[in-house]
């Protein structure tokens, strides 16, 4: 059964997809504590929220008075201890199993022994993040896709220890958020970026035998292919930091296969912090009112 309205929920993390699944829960009408360690991150998340359903008011799709709703229903918290009342808990911080870790024995202490504990991991296992939890049963995977409010995919990933009961209140939760849910098991990078890796990698690869340029191969693929985006405009969407832990990740759990190599052109965006539109930098400049990336 699906999670009460009633009960809140709780995102921890504010960037690109903390605040888009902050935004899903409080459109289905839950109230929301959003926590981000990063000083006024979680306010600017919850700013970002309201601009973005402003531009649905200004064009006639949406009322005023829901916008308010919502807005009012995300409660940005400065402490973690703040979101200890929730019923859910769905952590999106940093793609790192170490950091992820500690911030499960920390919710571990905080939440009540029901509250579920959900991970937006793209690629770490779940078994791996519950494996030191007190309670791993209560752990499950609640991977959306960014942006959250428009991507209807929710992968539900049970670890080995998750329990059946927890996956289905997920499952029927995301359902409930108008999303549409697929159960997945804790294989590496899931279902959707297993299905994505050789995308990216061999399109990072065409580019690094310098086979053609970013912008040509990116037009090439959304007019021949009719992809919605090609592999550069998507990874400076997902943001480098994110794609390039992704694709290190999936490359070490299946113990190197070359495969999943990683880009060295992708680890140089890192490096130089070039995050992609995050950062204002990626393959493209996202420069103040640009109308269209530039490249
Ligand atoms: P992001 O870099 O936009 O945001 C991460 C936020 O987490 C930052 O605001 C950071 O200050 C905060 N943070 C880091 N450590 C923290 C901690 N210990 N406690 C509280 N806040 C902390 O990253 P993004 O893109 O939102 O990704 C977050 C998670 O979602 C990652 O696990 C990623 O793999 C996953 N994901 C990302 C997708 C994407 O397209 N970017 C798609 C689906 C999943």
């Amino acid at each position: 059964m699906a999670l009460d309205t009633q009960i809140s929920i709780a995102v921890i993390g504010a960037g690109a997809m903390g605040s888009g699944i902050a935004q899903v829960a409080a459109q289905a009408g839950h109230r929301v504590f959003l926590h981000d360690q990063r000083e006024g991150a979680a306010q600017k998340g919850r700013d970002g929220i309201a601009r973005q359903l402003q531009r649905r008011v200004d064009k006639g799709k949406m009322e005023q008075q829901d916008l308010d709703g919502v807005i009012s229903r995300i409660q940005p918290v400065a402490s973690l201890d703040e979101v200890a009342e929730a019923g859910l808990v769905i952590e999106a911080i940093i793609e790192d199993l170490g950091i992820k870790r500690q911030l499960l024995a920390n919710l571990e202490e905080l939440c009540a022994g029901d509250t579920i504990l959900a991970t937006n991991t793209s690629s770490i296992s779940v078994t791996a993040l519950g494996a030191e939890m007190k309670k791993p049963e209560r752990l499950v995977g609640m991977h959306f896709f960014n942006p959250a409010p428009l991507m209807a995919l929710v992968e539900v990933v049970l670890g080995l220890a998750t329990s059946k009961a927890v996956a289905e209140t997920v499952h029927a939760t995301a359902t409930a958020w108008g999303k549409k849910p697929v159960y997945a098991t804790s294989t590496p990078g899931f279902i959707v970026n297993r299905v994505a890796r050789p995308f990216y990698a061999e399109s990072l690869r065409l580019l690094q035998e310098k086979a053609t340029d970013a912008e040509t191969l990116d037009a090439l693929i959304r007019e021949s292919g009719q992809f919605r985006m090609g592999a550069f405009e998507l990874t400076d969407l997902i943001g480098h930091d994110v794609n390039y832990a992704v694709t290190n990740s999936v490359f070490n759990s299946y113990y190197q296969d070359p495969r999943f190599l990683p880009s060295l052109i992708q680890k140089e965006l890192v490096e130089a912090g070039r995050l992609g539109r995050k950062t204002g930098q990626g393959f493209y400049s996202y420069g103040e009112g640009a109308e269209k990336p530039q490249p």
